[in-house]
């Protein structure tokens, strides 16, 4: 039985990284049946909404979706898309393993997640500027927004997914010292849901710029990092740097209903249209699909391969390689045999 999921190519170099993240998948074995949908820049300039009704339907009808980067126009032009796809499909937890592949790395053995609150805190986008005197941007205030409910339901995700993967421990990381209503009651409601994991998974918990210290010093402490959105965000690009950087970076925004997988890192119009990109990271997202559709098996055979082609001549230039996005997918075939 293959697995209906919606697949979204995207702007940029999204294309170029998904077409060959497909033929990996598939050449692994991957049985999923793919509904191709438009999105983002690709989908205005075929005279559509970036975010159109058809594309929309495929995502709640399949529940699934694989994605590449979407280009989000700075200043004017639509809103970020894939914030509009979080919010759409209450996708509340952005999942972002960080696991080093390649050998001479600085941390050769890094291998955390860290688990971001996806629709809460500072990014809700509450702010507004305060006129004064003549001056109408006087002062700017944006709101931080926490609730018991989301709290509550990033913490037990969190334990979930390392009983469900086989962590061993969750760090929350807060500041609740200076954030005493909203940070305070992301860690008041962390430290209960953990009560109910004692003796399963241990818990510790952290303050934000401490833990941003600790990660470079000694990322082998963590394992599963809970925390807010934007911290979430800030530490997760951290993370992905202590590994060889965000071509090697994949990400899943999970709901109750529906999940979206990703690479963490966006269209790079710098390099769009060479066919020079690195795929690993959508292969790495697409793993992550296969795994959430019980695929567990093709999902291992696919990142053994993509490990042994890593670690072979053929390497993408971002990893200081010479091979084509094209030749570099070749090599991870061949690595499957
Ligand atoms: P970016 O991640 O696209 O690029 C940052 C740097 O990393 C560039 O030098 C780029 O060439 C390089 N890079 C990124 N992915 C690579 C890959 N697979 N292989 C080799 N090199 C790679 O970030 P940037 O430039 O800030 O954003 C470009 C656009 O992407 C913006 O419109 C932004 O809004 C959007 N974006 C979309 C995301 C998404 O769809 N989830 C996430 C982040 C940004
Ligand atoms: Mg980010």
């Amino acid at each position: 039985m293959s697995t209906p999921v919606t697949l979204i190519p995207g702007d940029g170099i999204g294309p170029e990284i998904v077409a060959n993240a497909v033929r990996v998948l598939e050449a692994a074995g991957a049985r999923l049946d793919w509904d191709h949908q438009m999105a983002g820049m690709a989908a205005v300039e075929k005279g559509l909404g970036p975010l159109p009704d058809e594309t929309v339907e495929s995502i709640l009808h399949n529940r699934l979706a694989l994605k590449g980067p979407l280009t989000t126009p700075v200043g004017r032009g639509f809103r970020s898309i894939n914030v509009a796809l979080r919010k759409m499909f209450d996708l509340y937890a952005n999942v972002r393993p960080a696991r080093a592949l390649i050998p001479g790395g600085r941390y050769p053995d890094v291998d955390l997640v860290v688990i971001r609150e996806n629709t809460e805190g500072l990014y809700v986008g509450v702010e507004h500027f305060i006129g004064m005197e003549e001056d109408p941007q006087a002062a700017a205030e944006s709101v931080m927004i926490v609730t018991r409910f989301g709290a509550k339901r990033i913490a037990r995700f969190a334990f979930e997914y390392a009983i469900s993967h086989g962590r061993r421990k969750v760090t929350l990381v807060h500041k609740a010292n200076i954030l005493k209503c909203t940070q305070g009651l992301f860690l008041e409601v962390g430290k209960q849901i953990a009560r109910d994991y004692e003796g399963r998974v241990e818990f510790e918990d952290r303050i934000v710029d401490n833990t941003a210290m600790q990660l470079v010093v000694n990322p082998y402490q963590f394992d599963v990092i809970v925390t807010e959105n934007m911290f979430g965000d800030i530490l997760s690009d951290e993370a992905s740097g202590l590994i060889g950087g965000l071509g090697l970076a994949p990400g899943a925004n999970i709901g109750k209903d529906v999940a979206i997988f990703e690479a963490v890192h966006g269209s790079a119009p710098d390099i769009a249209g060479q066919g020079i990109a690195n795929p690993s990271a959508v292969i790495l997202a697409g793993c992550m699909l296969l795994e959430h559709a019980g695929q567990e098996q093709v999902a291992e055979r696919t990142r053994a391969a993509l490990v042994a082609a890593l670690r072979s001549d053929s390497r993408t230039r971002d990893l200081g390689g010479a091979a084509s996005t094209r030749d570099f997918a070749g090599r991870i075939i061949k690595e499957l045999d």
